[in-house]
């Protein structure tokens, strides 16, 4: 897992996020009604980062369009989710909580599948089978 992402072209959020979210619907969360346990875990754990499809409104930015977003393998978006972000870059702390410990295999993939869905093109498959393997 960690060599395949480090084969990965670097993924600079904040200022891919911002660039793409350009052409970002401007509520998605809305418009969007599958995945009713990712939304309800992304509303409580992920909304206050990463918003709800406007503008970013952090520092973590708007997920509208994201690399990871559009990936229908999810692999990086659930290896994020599980392991978290945390780095330094001239601007500041790039954090992101690490939520394994939080929710299940079934649960994480529901939110990842939430978000893919809500925020790119959808049709992830990811399940709580694929998530158990990224733990590791
Ligand atoms: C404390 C703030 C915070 C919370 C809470 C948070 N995130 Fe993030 N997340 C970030 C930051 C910061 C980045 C940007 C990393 C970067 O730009 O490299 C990020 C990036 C991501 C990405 C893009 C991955 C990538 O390739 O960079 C995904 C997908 C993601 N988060 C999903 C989630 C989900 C799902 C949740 C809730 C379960 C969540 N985040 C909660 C801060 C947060």
């Amino acid at each position: 897992m960690a060599a395949y992402l480090k084969q990965l072209p670097p993924q600079r959020g904040v200022v891919e996020i911002t660039k793409n979210s350009a052409s970002a619907k401007p509520d998605s969360l809305q418009t969007f009604a599958g995945e009713p346990e990712g939304r309800r875990i992304y509303e409580g754990a992920c909304m206050g980062c990463h918003g709800s499809g406007g503008p970013a409104t952090a520092y973590a930015g708007n997920l509208q369009g994201h690399p990871s977003v559009n990936d229908t393998s999810s692999l990086n978006a659930t290896w994020v989710t599980l392991h978290g972000v945390d780095y330094w870059t001239a601007e500041g702390h790039v954090y992101m909580p690490s939520f394994a410990g939080a929710y299940s295999d079934a649960e994480i993939a529901s939110v990842v599948r939430y978000v893919e869905a809500a925020f790119g093109p959808g049709g992830a498959k990811v399940n709580g089978k694929a998530v158990e393997k990224a733990r590791k």
